[in-house]
């Protein structure tokens, strides 16, 4: 059986910011779903990088007395820096820049021109220079503000040309009733199809140019160079770039299984410009459009740069741990909704799950064993009869795990580890092994080793979010297993091996005293 391709995308990031934990969540979310879907044995491409032209960017530049392009390539390179420190595993990183995204940009923009869908016209509309797109009133607040950048927007009048969107959106709209799960949670589904309802009544098309006495950092339009390519059009394309469209073999197998991640702010430009812009290039829509929601900074607002509200990953991951800082982002936001951020709340999601249950739990079975058996594994000892319970708490969670997964619900499916976890400590709570040891009771090695099987076990499901203690664990101790997510602990192999020093998996952490 071929492998089956999964591709996975998070948006480019602007370049006028440094990375923070709103783009840190998207591309780790992104992260463990690769690394997931590679334990499942798919053949996984993962795209992430920057989004480089544009106002937003020239004028950011200009601020800063640097050109464009060396304030561009400085800020990409602090994103590259923060995926290397927080272990993502991205197969590449593109710029818009880059000069084969210049080609992809150039040659759909020609093909949809000589198909007859892009025409040129007059515009007077009110443009968010923070969300790079005209705004419609309804979308502005009570005051006439851009919701998320609390400014207003600019008034703007020129000449550009159009993309034929509208000749499109029957044919979208179709596409999503057929089928259900295409945009996730459904309440974004909901939000794509009013919006293009509303766009129909208008009748509004997409500008796509901007002109050069204007704006000149941009991908020149093939058929008038007097212009430049509006910046969403060109980082859209970036999806298709980015694994080789006209230029690579792979490149069809990827995209019919292609994934888009990003927060509610870009559902516009994904849920209607890029499935229209798709269709009028003869290409196949996405798979699906996985949307999240806003992690709420102070004031309980978007966190982002502008709004001076935004925590920063490098830090809280040093402080932390690279994985105890992917952990408490996975399970605390339930995926499509907002969720608050604070550092106590960090704190504490680490203390509860990580140190007590884990950690804890994993201190405890390697110290009895230490304490009672000189710290010797023996691999002959029979199975204790806790594996059969045990075994049937993995069938039923990974179940539960794996559609968790599929389905892009990250929190559960690391709450579903997590049953495998704690029922192994009410186990040890109801044998009591401290008093078993002291009646030198014959059952005592083989309860605390299959006890330490069924740690590994749970913590095989927690390998795409914990990436390093994982493998950590399983050094100390020893131990191989036969597939990636083990529904019996007989795929788990322990071997003759004495315990010797380990550290701490998480430590807890006492927020007075940080
Ligand atoms: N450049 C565009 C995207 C082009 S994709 C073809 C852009 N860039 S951005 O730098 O503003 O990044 C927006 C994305 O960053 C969000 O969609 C989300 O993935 C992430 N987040 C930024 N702030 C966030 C929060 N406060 N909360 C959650 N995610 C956030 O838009």
């Amino acid at each position: 059986m071929s492998q089956e391709h999964y591709y996975i995308t998070t948006p480019i990031y602007y370049v006028n910011a440094r990375p923070h934990l709103g783009h840190t969540y998207t591309t780790i979310a992104c992260d463990t779903m690769a690394r997931y879907q590679r334990l499942r044995k798919r053949k996984v491409f993962f795209l992430t990088g920057t989004d480089e032209h544009g106002d937003k960017i020239a004028e950011a530049a200009e601020k800063e007395g640097k050109t464009a392009a060396e304030y561009a390539t400085e800020i990409s390179q602090a994103f590259q820096n923060a995926w290397a420190t927080l272990n993502i595993t991205h197969d590449r990183f593109i710029r818009t820049t880059d000069s084969d995204h210049k080609k992809t940009v150039q040659s759909v923009l020609q093909k949809i021109y000589d198909n007859g869908d892009i025409y040129l016209d007059q515009y007077e509309g009110k443009y968010c220079t923070g969300c790079e797109r005209y705004l419609t009133d309804k979308e502005l607040t009570e005051d006439g503000l851009c919701p998320d950048h609390q400014r207003p927007p600019k008034i703007i009048k020129e000449e550009n040309y159009f993309f034929r969107m509208q000749k499109y959106f029957d044919r979208w709209l179709q596409m999503i009733h057929d089928k259900p799960d295409l945009i996730r949670p459904a309440r974004y589904r909901n939000e794509v199809i009013s919006t293009i309802e509303a766009l129909k009544e208008i009748g509004e098309d997409l500008s796509i140019s901007r002109p050069k006495t204007r704006l000149e950092w941009g991908i020149e339009l093939p058929f008038d160079t007097k212009y430049v390519t509006y910046v969403w059009f060109d980082a859209l394309l970036n999806y298709i770039t980015g694994i080789g469209y006209n230029q690579s073999e792979s490149f069809d197998q990827y995209w019919a299984h292609s994934h888009h991640m990003i927060a509610k702010d870009i559902l516009k430009p994904h849920g209607i410009y890029w499935p229209t812009m798709l269709l009028a290039a003869g290409l196949p829509v996405y798979d699906s459009l996985l949307v999240h929601g806003y992690w709420l900074g102070w004031g309980d607002l978007k966190m982002s740069k502008s709004l001076g509200n935004a925590a920063d990953p490098e830090s809280l991951s040093a402080n932390v741990g690279e994985d105890a800082l992917r952990y408490f982002l996975m399970r605390e936001m339930n995926f499509g909704s907002d969720s608050k951020f604070t550092e106590e709340l960090v704190y504490r999601r680490i203390n509860n799950d990580l140190a007590n249950d884990l950690g804890n739990m994993t201190q405890r079975t390697l110290s009895m064993i230490k304490k009672y058996y000189q710290g010797k594994i023996d691999p002959v000892v029979e199975p204790h009869d806790l594996e059969k319970q045990v075994n049937d708490i993995l069938i039923e969670t990974s179940e539960r795990y794996h559609s968790s997964f599929e389905n892009f619900e990250f929190h559960k499916a690391l709450e579903a580890a997590f049953e495998i976890i704690r029922p192994l400590n009410q186990m040890v709570e109801e044998y009591q092994p401290w008093k078993k040891a002291k009646e030198n009771a014959p059952d005592l090695q083989s309860f605390l080793q299959s006890i330490l099987k069924g740690i590994l076990a749970g913590a095989l499901y927690l390998k795409p979010v914990l990436v390093n203690k994982v493998d950590y664990l399983f050094s100390i101790v020893q131990a191989e297993y036969e597939t990636a997510f083990v529904t019996s602990l007989d795929q788990i192999k322990l071997k003759d091996h004495t315990l010797d020093q380990w550290d701490i998996l998480f430590p807890r952490y006492e927020p007075d005293k940080t």
